[in-house]
């Protein structure tokens, strides 16, 4: 991960910053003995001291070990309760160990985990997410890094073409095809933190345009060696980006115009409603991918497609033997455990009385951050969307990627971050990004607002800020 990279609306001064962070970091430690402790012991037989890289990288100089977590609540070792607005990166996007998932997973482990059968539940699974998505075929899958991998092996297929098209700094999981990204010599390379890595393969079978730039969109689907467009309707992984006016209706008739599926990864954007992002706004991709929040944080993820897709699947490989000549595998996918988790998670938790509390709670939190920022005189700005917020600290919201990434601010992020814990809130951690969970309380989220407007009050230098001019004319003008 890239560290030292630095907003030019950074607020503050890098002595006043150090001396801050030296402070929370000191609270932190003190704060957390148990944790601090078991990382230690970690280190001996975990690489780096957790079970996976992740875990590792939330910018504390440990992680914190959890003892449980319920609702929108996380309680670590050392017994210290924290609001929780990361939410598992939208895995417990519903809170976590929502009640009808605990209870329907807790009966289902006694009746058969796993069988490699189907039960009759997936009927209703299929015919509901159709009814959410729009989309007639569904298959299922354990992660959405591994929904994505099937849909792309299934457009290379159906094309006979090698190459996946992404947006610059967008996530779609640890796929080598979606962490290519736009060099700064315009070239398409690994990121700086993956290129001298040789895990990972380079840039052979991608192509790369920034979202929103329809024309960059149309020269790369020309070539016509593209099988798929894969997209979040929103960014969310590099901040947050939204899609200008018109930006959809054009990307879906480029890929229909060049004979390349369009992809969309609702994975994160599940969080705009009931249908994600594609239903509120009336998207009409090929293929949809969706994963983490799906189960109420049980790993099931899920792919959609259109009645011709399915067709054609069967005429190219033959009904019967779909999975092998495919290349899909997954010996757990679609277990009775997974489809039962889904089930109760989508009758009785992920409902349209659920998302209308997070949308009203993620409007609340967002105008209460504005109105921080408008109180400090900061040049920074909330970008929301359904359920997710983002604070940026950039004065306008940005329209791709690399404008997103330019104004990253580790350093400062991490900070906040660490105050906001040490004061018993989490937030996403790798950018700003809060999500609301149906049980949140106006209390709740008056809560986080406050401690935003105690950690600017502290943080910004005023002089600091009137230097900070922004020259896009997409920014705010200032109110009088
Ligand atoms: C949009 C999107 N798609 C896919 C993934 C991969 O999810 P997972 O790591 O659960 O496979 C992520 C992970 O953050 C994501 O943000």
């Amino acid at each position: 991960m890239i560290t030292n990279m630095k907003s030019q609306y950074r607020v503050v001064s890098d002595d006043k910053l150090a001396t801050l962070k030296k402070r929370e970091n000191n609270l932190f430690q003190q704060r957390t003995p148990k944790s601090k402790e078991t990382f230690e012991r970690a280190q001996k037989m975990l690489l780096n001291g957790v079970p996976m890289p992740w875990m590792g990288d939330w910018g504390t100089s440990h992680p914190l070990f959890v003892e449980k977590a319920s609702g929108n609540r996380v309680t670590d070792i050392d017994n210290n309760e924290y609001l929780d607005f990361c939410l598992g990166d939208t895995g417990a996007m519903f809170g976590h160990s929502p009640e009808p998932t605990a209870v329907a997973v807790a009966e289902q482990v006694r009746n058969g985990i796993t069988t490699m059968l189907p039960t009759e539940r997936a009927l209703w699974i299929g015919s509901e997410l159709s009814r959410r998505f729009g989309l007639p075929f569904w298959q299922v899958a354990m992660t959405a890094t591994e929904a994505n991998r099937y849909v792309i092996r299934t457009c290379r297929a159906l094309t006979k073409r090698p190459k996946v098209l992404v947006m610059n700094e967008c996530y779609h999981g640890s796929l080598d095809e979606s962490l290519p990204h736009i060099g700064p010599d315009g070239k398409i390379e690994l990121r700086t933190d993956y290129d001298s890595n040789p895990g990972i393969a380079k840039n052979a079978l991608t192509r790369v345009v920034e979202f929103n730039d329809l024309a960059s969109l149309e020269r790369e689907l020309a070539f016509k060696d593209v099988a798929c467009v894969l997209a979040e309707p929103i960014m969310t992984n590099c901040g947050m980006v939204l899609p200008e006016p018109g930006y959809h209706e054009k990307l879906r008739e480029l890929c229909t115009r060049y004979g390349s599926f369009l992809v969309i990864d609702e994975t994160h954007t599940f969080s705009t409603g009931p249908g994600g992002y594609t239903a509120a706004f009336g998207l009409k991709p090929d293929f949809i991918t969706l994963g983490k929040s799906i189960a109420g944080g049980i790993p099931v993820a899920v792919y959609g497609f259109t009645s011709k897709i399915a067709e054609k699947i069967n005429s190219t490989f033959g009904r019967k033997s779909v999975s092998d000549p495919m290349g899909i595998g997954g010996t757990l996918s679609g277990n009775a455990f997974a489809i039962r988790a889904m089930e109760a998670t989508l009758k009785e938790v992920a409902t349209s009385e659920a998302f209308e509390r997070m949308i009203a709670g993620q409007n609340r939190l967002s105008d209460g951050l504005e109105a921080v920022l408008k109180k400090h005189a900061i040049p920074w700005s909330v970008t929301r969307s359904g359920a997710r917020c983002e604070m940026q600290f950039m004065p306008q919201l940005p329209v791709n990627g690399s404008e997103a990434k330019a104004h990253f601010d580790w350093e400062l992020m991490y900070y906040t971050h660490l105050y906001l814990a040490n004061r018993g809130v989490l937030i996403t951690p790798f950018h700003n990004m809060m999500l609301v969970p149906p049980m949140a309380t106006d209390v709740d989220i008056d809560r986080i607002v406050q401690l935003w407007d105690d950690c600017m009050a502290e943080l910004v230098t005023p002089a600091h800020i009137q230097g900070l001019v922004c020259n896009s004319d997409r920014c705010p003008k200032a109110s009088n």
